[in-house]
């Protein structure tokens, strides 16, 4: 059992992108997972839904959640599903801070153009207040989107910011700006099932995957 939050304040930073690919590749295992979009956008719904109107195997469980009901909802799912991924939009919102409260792991994309102490310093309050209710609660940020472009070291640069914020770790795994996650978004795809396939994306996924599920 796991509950995964993809979260944060920043808008368009890839966190729908990091949740319908986990909740693919966990289907892909044979998990049966639920994706729980609490993003009134619902971009997350619209991929699960192209996905199935394509008829791709496995199926990918969505529903939408909205307002501070989630949190009892999440628990309640939590007895009726292996996993439970949930996508929030991209500002402070009820539904961000009550996932937080029954999440396991939260992990946060951002930008290394957005990395700024005003955006972590955001995210590690946010981690703190949630963890006095939940002190379980682990937090990672990845970085996502990043440019193609080996030169720029923002590995280096998130690290050195991040010691800063107590509440918040570095995944290891960078996600970068790549043609493949847009394109297999918009079939209702994880990376790992696009055809043919971006090699360097799956295997950004798989080992992000992998952080994120302990394996
Ligand atoms: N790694 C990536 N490579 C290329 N394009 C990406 C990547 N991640 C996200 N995108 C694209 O960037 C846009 C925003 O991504 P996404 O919707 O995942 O962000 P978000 O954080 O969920 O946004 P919001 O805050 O609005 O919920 C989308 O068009 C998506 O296809
Ligand atoms: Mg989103």
């Amino acid at each position: 059992m796991s509950i995964i939050l993809v979260g944060g304040e920043k808008g368009g930073t890839g966190k729908t992108t990091l949740a319908v690919n986990l909740a693919a590749q966990r289907a892909l295992q044979g998990r049966d997972v639920l994706l729980i979009d609490t993003d009134i956008q619902a971009s997350a719904s619209y991929w699960a839904q192209s996905r199935d109107e394509a008829g791709v195997q496995p199926r990918v469980a969505c529903i939408q959640k909205f307002g501070k009901g989630l949190q009892t909802e999440v628990r309640d799912l939590a007895k009726r599903y292996q996993d439970l991924i949930i996508d929030a939009g991209g500002r402070d919102s009820v539904e961000l801070r009550a996932a937080l409260v029954v999440a396991e792991r939260v992990f946060i994309p951002i930008q290394p153009s957005q990395f700024d102490i005003w955006t972590l310093g955001r995210m590690d309050d946010l981690v703190k207040t949630a963890q006095g209710f939940n002190p379980e609660l682990w937090a990672g940020v990845v970085i996502s989107r990043a440019s193609t472009n080996p030169v720029v070291s923002e590995v280096a640069e998130a690290q050195s910011l991040l010691t800063d914020f107590p509440h918040l770790r570095l995944v290891a795994t960078v996600i970068r700006d790549r043609i493949a996650y847009r394109k297999a978004a918009r079939e209702g795809l994880g990376v790992a099932e696009l055809k043919p396939a971006d090699p360097k994306a799956v295997e950004e996924v798989r080992a992000l995957f992998q952080e994120m599920f302990h394996e």
